[in-house]
């Protein structure tokens, strides 16, 4: 395999493409994305976890870590099934040809007109995640002439995440039903019963950026319990179970556990479930993965402007976007690592914050980054930007979304043009 971000006469290069030559062609902000990262990802999910449990496994890209026509395409060519959690993501992936049958509707509080949408384009599932939503979809599916599959979202009480924003399987959490037995039983023998939705079993999703087995192992044994409890009450075997993202990825120098370290011990655990319990028929687990197949894959490169040295404070370095293109330092303190691309030969002996150039002292891109002595007209690559920056973008100041490029070889691919002046006021009247 062909490292994807190289040095090559003291420039960084994004498979056999100049860093520092992209930023000339498209302009900078510019998110870029390497295709061959994407696909090994997506290659290692089938090898170890699709190929390796044929039958028993199933896996959806979770479509909000990043999502474009075109790359919803490539998610489809790549064999995985998508997530969805809004009308807009749904249009999205749709408008990219993604097949409907293989994608799955999220959402702790999806509109009636997002259910109609998912409903008409016959996606494959629903996952439900309000009380309520048997009862809609009950009205909605005999007017689109469907059956919907649905799986029920529910809460396993299991703490984990790597911030609190983003650990979502805990008691009080907004997402999912609770498995209070009063609540989740007589809405599982609802849906059970319902000639308009088709139970198809439980799904949960416990937090982000993970890097053990353990707490999905948790999660899951809550889940087991739950499918064993609906076989004895409603004499009904639930045929799959989902078990979420959140599968770590390296931002700085974390260690990436590949996926067979989450998932071998979980199929290896419903394996023994099964036969202990006499389980039939076989049980298909499925896996929400956003992150981890894309956050590697992308890197943000900008144009340096003023380098300010500040009396007893940081060194700053600033770029020309920000907590516009990347709020996730601001929102969860998240750490990135960065390299001057046109200077990724020399020692990165400086040690300076990387801030943009929004009106907040908090946008703040990376503190302490060790860095190459920079100057203004460099071009700045912060690396693993490729899970929530484009999709979390803003327009704070009135500064428009950057350009998104596929680098697939010596080629660069457009995903998405820079936004202009005129897009952002599109939509607000004169
Ligand atoms: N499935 C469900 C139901 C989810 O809610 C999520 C993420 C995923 C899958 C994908 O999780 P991943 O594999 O990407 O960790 N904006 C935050 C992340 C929010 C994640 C929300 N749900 C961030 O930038 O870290």
């Amino acid at each position: 395999m062909k490292e994807i971000y190289t040095i090559k006469n003291g420039e960084l290069y994004i498979e056999d493409l100049s860093a520092a030559e992209l930023a000339r062609r498209f302009g900078t902000p510019l998110y870029v994305y390497s295709k061959q990262a994407v696909t090994e990802r997506c290659g290692e999910i089938r090898e170890t976890f699709l190929e390796r449990y044929p039958g028993r496994a199933h896996a959806s890209y979770a479509s909000k870590a990043f999502l474009t026509p075109l790359f919803a395409r490539l998610i489809a060519e790549q064999g995985l099934s998508l997530d969805v959690v809004s009308g807009g993501e749904l249009y999205t992936a749709m408008r990219g040809g993604f097949p409907t049958e293989r994608i799955a509707f999220h959402g702790n509080n999806k509109t009636i007109e997002e259910m109609e949408a998912a409903v008409d384009a016959g996606v494959g599932r629903i996952i439900v995640d309000a009380l309520d939503e048997i009862d809609l979809l009950e009205e909605i599916c005999p007017r689109y002439g469907r059956v919907q599959p649905v799986l029920f979202r529910i809460t396993p009480e299991v703490k984990a995440g790597a911030h609190d924003a983003i650990q979502t399987g805990h008691r009080g959490s907004k997402f999912g039903i609770p498995m209070e037995e009063h609540i989740l039983y007589p809405l599982i023998e609802r849906a059970i019963h319902s000639p308009q939705v088709e139970f198809r079993g439980l799904h949960f999703h416990i937090g982000s950026q993970l890097f053990e087995a353990a707490p999905y192992l948790e999660a899951l044994d809550h889940v087991l319990a739950a499918a064993l409890e609906i076989r004895r009450r409603f004499g009904y075997s639930v045929p799959e179970l989902v078990i979420g993202g959140g599968f770590g990825a390296r931002y700085t120098d974390e260690e990436r556990l590949p996926y067979a370290g989450f998932l071998d011990p979980v199929m290896a655990r419903v394996r023994a479930w099964r036969e202990e319990n006499a389980f039939e028929p076989e049980l298909c687990v499925g896996i929400e993965p956003g992150r981890s197949i894309v956050a590697e894959a992308g890197v943000t490169l900008y144009t340096v402007g003023s380098v300010k040295e500040t009396p007893g404070g940081p060194k700053y370095v600033s770029v020309d976007g920000g907590m516009s293109d990347n709020i996730r330092p601001a929102l969860y303190g998240a750490k990135y690592a960065a390299t001057i691309a046109n200077k990724a030969g020399e020692l990165p002996d400086d040690v300076v914050t990387v801030c943009g150039k929004l009106c907040e002292s908090g946008d703040r891109l990376i503190d302490g980054a060790r860095l190459q002595c920079a100057a203004r007209g460099d071009i700045l690559c912060v690396f693993s930007t490729g899970a929530y920056g484009y999709s979390m973008a803003n327009n704070y100041n009135k500064i428009p979304r950057p350009a998104v490029v596929l680098a697939d070889g010596k080629d660069a691919q457009l995903l998405a043009r820079r936004e202009t002046y005129a897009d952002m006021i599109a939509c607000e009247n004169m």
